[in-house]
């Protein structure tokens, strides 16, 4: 099990701006994107290619390209945020739905919504932008795996030391990818220094 925490200084740049709570909800937006071009990029290094023989217009060429369909599922509705970068940059992308939302008394995750494509034999990437106690991440990947994943990753804008400790004693198989690691939680269970409540911020609520 691992823990992959961006390092580049255009994440850096961006997380940042994102973190700032004079950031407007449609500049958050924008940058939400670009954070999660770099996280997709990152969190795919490993996807499997085959062979493909091509002409160029000189000579034959034995290229690769992507081997396995790639399924993204953003936990709802702060996960979506994420969710466009992977639909612009992988050709064959499908895309599931879990929905979670956190109890604002006790910060404990209630599932309200589940659509999955077909899962056997795909990469599955479950997105969300705040790991914080985990709750939600480790639930939304007992259902995906429950659905039939087997091969999946868990991708994140902020972590949390405590977030990151739930999902790796519930899914060791299961790797993370973070933009950034922070310090730990608040009594209310919001990331310090993290960036507040990443869906408010997204819609403006
Ligand atoms: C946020 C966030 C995660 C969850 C993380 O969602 O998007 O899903 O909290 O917290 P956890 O690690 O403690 O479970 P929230 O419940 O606020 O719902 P939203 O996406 O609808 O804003
Ligand atoms: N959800 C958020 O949106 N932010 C946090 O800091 C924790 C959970």
């Amino acid at each position: 099990m691992s823990l992959h925490v961006l390092k580049h200084p255009l994440a850096a740049h961006v997380m940042t701006h994102l973190r700032d709570k004079t950031t407007r909800p449609a500049t958050f937006r924008t940058l939400a994107y670009q954070i999660g071009q770099l996280l997709a990029i990152e969190a795919t290094r490993d996807l499997a290619t085959k062979e493909k023989p091509i002409e160029t217009p000189l000579e034959p060429f034995t290229g690769q390209v992507l081997a396995r369909s790639l399924v993204i599922v953003p936990i709802l509705r702060a996960g979506l945020g994420m969710m466009q970068p992977f639909l612009d940059l992988f050709p064959d992308v499908s895309v599931g739905y879990v929905g979670l939302e956190r109890d604002h008394e006790t910060a404990v995750a209630r599932s309200y919504y589940c659509k999955l494509p077909p899962l056997a034999g795909t990469r599955v990437l479950v997105v969300d932008p705040m790991l914080a106690t985990g709750g939600s991440a480790a639930n939304a990947l007992s259902v995906v795996k429950e659905a039939g994943a087997k091969e999946l990753s868990f991708v994140c804008i902020v972590s949390s030391p405590e977030g990151v400790e739930t999902v790796q004693s519930a899914h060791p198989d299961v790797p993370i990818f973070t933009a950034a690691h922070d310090r730990g939680l608040n009594d209310r269970k919001y990331i310090l220094p993290g960036l507040g409540d990443f869906g408010d911020r997204l819609y403006g609520t």
